[in-house]
């Protein structure tokens, strides 16, 4: 279906999502917008309700898996100086919903200001990780969220406080609502410390994930006082392939994508992974990637 006249003159070229996501898979969208305020985001989703276009909005693409036909709508990119902002006042600091977290995390540590050096080799942009309160064993981004804010189709912009957020394992109650910003509430520390502190997370992340495949993260959540990679290790099934796509024998809640595959390699092989964890474990896997 083409676009209207309206809607295409706010669109760039529609690039593969395979070049915007982590996992490198993925068809084009529809179309694609990079509004750089929030006046022009606000155009882009009215002009796409308008046609009844669904929207998604993507962030660096870390944490989602896209099927080879692409994604039947608008994807919209928060992009420009204005959204990627960062401004440090005190222990607080603001960032904008297109920021790169870990150079926001760089950052803070460079300057003495301790809270999110725990994240330390999480990919994405401030807004994607606030949205799903990304985070690991040492932490959730949503510990050091003061207020989010946020912009929502009629009612415009405004801030959420963290206690209205609601920061949970990898969610919140942001749903229907874009991420354009946060608040952290940061604290001082020895910036030597911090720095420690950063290169443990990342040292203990690169040891125990294959950090250099082409991969969304852990692809399933923990069930409560379990491990999923636990589970599918125990299973045997570190190594097991669907064309292209196999779960990797560093860590085997993830499933990378080797040069050449498809996302219905990676499709498959979740099914086939979820199949023999409940066979023998009686334990259904839920998503924890987002499939569009
Ligand atoms: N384990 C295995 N085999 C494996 C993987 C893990 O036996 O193949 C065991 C480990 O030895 C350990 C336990 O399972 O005893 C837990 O493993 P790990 O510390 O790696 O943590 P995880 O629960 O598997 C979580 C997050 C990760 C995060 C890590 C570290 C989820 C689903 N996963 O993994 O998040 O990086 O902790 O902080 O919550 C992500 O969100 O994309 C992600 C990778």
């Amino acid at each position: 279906m083409s676009l209207s006249s309206g809607l295409a003159s706010k669109a760039v070229e529609p690039l593969p999502l395979s070049e915007l996501t982590w996992y490198r898979l993925g068809g084009p969208p529809r179309a694609l917008f990079r509004p750089r305020t929030v006046r022009e985001l606000g155009e882009v989703l009215a002009a796409c309700r308008a046609e009844g276009m669904p929207a998604r909005v993507l962030g660096r693409g870390a944490n989602v898996l896209v099927p080879d036909g692409g994604y039947d709508g608008a994807v919209i990119q928060l992009s420009g100086r204005g959204f990627a902002r960062v401004r440090f006042d005190g222990v607080r600091v603001c960032a904008g919903g297109a920021a790169d977290l870990p150079r926001l995390i760089r950052r803070a540590v460079r300057r003495g200001l301790a809270g999110l050096e725990g994240l330390g080799g999480i990919p994405g942009t401030v807004g994607g990780a606030v949205r799903m309160n990304a985070g690991g064993r040492f932490g959730s981004i949503g510990d050091v969220v003061g207020r989010v804010r946020v912009y929502e189709e009629g009612e415009g912009t405004y801030w959420i406080e963290r206690d209205a957020v609601g920061f949970g394992y990898r969610h919140t109650d942001l749903a229907g609502r874009i991420v354009i910003g946060a608040e952290f509430e940061l604290a001082r520390d020895d910036p030597r410390r911090i720095r420690e502190r950063l290169l443990s997370a990342w040292a203990y992340k690169k040891e125990s994930q294959p950090l250099a495949a082409h991969s969304a993260g852990c692809v399933f959540r923990n069930p409560p006082g379990e491990s999923a990679g636990r589970l599918i290790d125990g299973a045997g099934l570190k190594g097991l392939r669907c064309g292209l796509a196999r779960v990797s024998e560093q860590h085997a809640n993830f499933i990378v994508a080797d040069e050449g595959a498809k996302a219905s390699d990676v499709i498959e092989l979740i099914r086939e992974v979820r199949e023999r964890v409940f066979d023998q474990y009686e334990v259904r896997l839920e998503l924890e990637i987002d499939v569009w």
